[in-house]
């Protein structure tokens, strides 16, 4: 644009020595062939040669929404207001696609899909003339997968949310994503509503666009963002209809060419520190038990070692504030009137709980929040006055698996009187497997009373982790047979090497690594085995014999091993030759060692 000072120029002025990578497609005389090629086929569409050789920073918008990921659809409207964002700050935008996912339709899940979705994002993010992204998180994995990616590559990236639909509501009642689901299959399966009314329930929870309203995956991994740095302050909550999710795309299309001006990347961002805040702040809103199994992912490409331990150590002693179902009562719209991640924040800082991280602004989370105080003591209260004390995740160890989480927070008082509480050892407990080889079993055997389920049960799910399935279905907060919902008993004590959904309270022992189909000892467990959860010492073991254990694992040997459904499409079957354990990220083993690959 004639007059505008260039952009490099602008950067050499503030002492930043390396050019934008995109010069070198579009302003290369060492290699005039291949720029003239570049820029004769982007100005096919309109774009002038002034534009394209102008030093403006160059700025991807990866796009995750279309009909088919509703979740994320809103982005087609707001990707407008970025453009315009990137536009008024002086850079170019491309907006471009990714492979879409939407969590409740992809078969067989669409977990499988997040290290796809990872995988085509590198690869535009390092192969075409980009100098920094937006990125369009929403739905569960979508924003996993794409601070994944950022981390790869590590250019400028921003995320902005599609923002969760307005609150749901049925017979006066909130209906949250999820929830308004758990709660009705229950009354469905004893017989209380029929089909259409249990469609009914279900679809009242999804009133307007956007993502989950409840703290389900979306909306923590949203909040995980905003509290990692990797989005601007205040944006993760706010609805998605609401006028201000609008201004805030406008705002981080600006911002997006200033972070590219500044150099300021993934790397400076995404630090041990920006983890360790994510993981008490996941505490503090009752976030979703997919949040270590991502969060342990984007460390993992990111260079930062992160594990369950950490989970633990870092994350278990810290309250639950904020009340939002499924821990709680509320949903979205309320939280983000009462103040949203800032307010939590400002709790948590408080008490010199977090740590000084640069956030995407150029400013630390703590400053961010300085000052924010929530508007509604009841959806997000004081950290002296919380919902629960010690919310956070417990990591679980025994003979049966390495790792196993269970979400602390889904423990109610009844659960703990229940199944925990005994006078001689108030933290733990022993009742009888009953062992279940993947959902199908569940569904045709759960209410077979041969079966003989009783409150002493302890039911396992098996055969569902990322190799199993394959992708790691959301399958082990099973409910209870019909015979104890008609006694009023909704949950048992659930443990599988699966997920399950972050809209379920279930306080499962979940994500159990290594998987039954990797040769974990899940693989071993037989129906009416005993088995011992200790809480207090975070230990779950089978109570047989070594010798035992060792016969049942040369008979399964003997057997070809722990039997895995065959693949039905490539991906499952390139994912299940190089995929880790669910405690590992389930990230793809080769794409680890990939990092910062633009200097590549
Ligand atoms: Fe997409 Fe919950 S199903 S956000
Ligand atoms: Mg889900």
């Amino acid at each position: 644009c004639p007059g505008e000072r260039n952009e490099s120029e602008k950067r050499a002025s503030k002492g930043l020595k390396t050019l934008l990578r995109s010069r070198s497609w579009f302003d290369n005389p060492d290699n005039a062939e291949l720029t003239a090629l570049y820029i004769e086929r982007l100005m096919n569409y309109g774009l002038s040669f002034d534009e394209l050789q102008s030093g403006r920073p160059v700025i991807g918008i990866a796009q995750t929404g279309s009909d088919i990921a509703p979740c994320n659809r809103h982005h087609i409207v707001l990707a407008q207001r970025v453009k315009e964002g990137i536009r008024d700050a002086g850079g170019i935008a491309f907006e471009f696609p990714i492979h879409p996912i939407q969590e409740t339709c992809k078969r067989p899940t669409a977990s499988l899909d997040r290290n796809l979705q990872y995988l085509s994002l590198v690869e535009i993010l390092y192969g075409y003339p980009l100098d920094g992204c937006v990125l369009t998180t929403g739905c569960d994995k979508t924003t996993p997968a794409q601070l994944m990616a950022a981390a790869t590559v590590d250019i400028p990236a921003i995320a902005l949310n599609s923002g969760p639909m307005l609150n749901g509501w049925y017979q006066g009642e909130r209906s949250g994503s999820g929830t308004a689901l758990w709660k009705a299959r229950e009354l469905h399966a004893a017989g209380d509503i029929g089909y259409r009314e249990f469609l009914k329930i279900v679809g009242s929870s999804g009133p307007s666009t956007g993502h989950c309203n409840t703290m389900g995956t979306a909306l923590t991994m949203n909040t995980l963002a905003e509290a990692l740095g990797m989005c601007l302050p205040g944006s993760a909550a706010i609805p998605a209809p609401y006028r201000d999710r609008q201004e805030m795309a406008y705002l981080t299309g600006r911002r997006i060419v200033e972070m590219v001006l500044e150099d300021l990347k993934p790397s400076g961002i995404m630090t041990r520190g920006a983890f360790e805040n994510a993981i008490v702040v996941n505490s503090a809103i009752g976030g979703s038990t997919n949040a270590p199994i991502h969060l342990n992912a984007i460390a993992r490409h990111m260079g930062v070692k992160l594990d369950n331990d950490d989970w633990e150590n870092i994350g278990y002693e810290i309250p639950l504030l904020v009340n939002l179902q499924p821990a709680g009562k509320y949903l979205a719209e309320e939280y983000y009137r009462a103040g949203g991640l800032q307010a939590v924040v400002a709790e948590l800082a408080g008490k010199g709980l977090i740590r000084e991280t640069i956030t995407a602004n150029g400013r630390s989370l703590r400053e961010n929040c300085l000052g924010s105080v929530s508007a509604d003591r009841d959806v997000i209260a004081a950290y002296d006055a919380p919902l629960k004390e010690s919310a956070g995740f417990l990591n679980f160890k025994g003979n049966i698996f390495d790792s196993a989480i269970m979400k602390t927070s889904g423990l109610t008082p009844e659960f703990r009187r229940t199944y925990l509480e005994n006078p001689a050892d108030p933290m733990a407990f022993e009742g009888d497997a009953v062992v279940f080889d993947g959902p199908e079993d569940y569904a045709s055997r759960i209410d077979d009373p041969a079966l003989n389920v009783t409150t002493s049960s302890i039911l396992f799910m098996r055969g569902v982790g990322p190799v199993g399935f394959p992708g790691a279905a959301e399958v082990v907060n099973m409910r209870a047979p019909v015979h104890l919902l008609r006694s009023g008993i909704t949950a048992l004590p659930c443990i599988g090497d699966g997920r399950q959904s972050g809209t379920s309270g279930s306080p499962s022992i979940l994500n159990a690594s290594p998987e039954a189909a990797t040769g974990g000892n899940l693989a071993l467990i037989q129906t009416g085995d005993r088995i011992r959860i200790d809480v207090g010492l975070r230990t779950v073991n089978l109570m047989v014999s070594d010798i035992e254990l060792h016969r049942r694992r040369a008979a399964l040997e003997a057997a070809g091993g722990y039997p895995i459904p065959p693949s039905q499409t490539p991906w499952q079957e390139i994912q299940r030759n190089l995929v880790s354990e669910l405690s590992e990220g389930m990230v793809l083993t080769p794409a680890v060692k990939y990092q910062r690959v633009h200097e590549t």
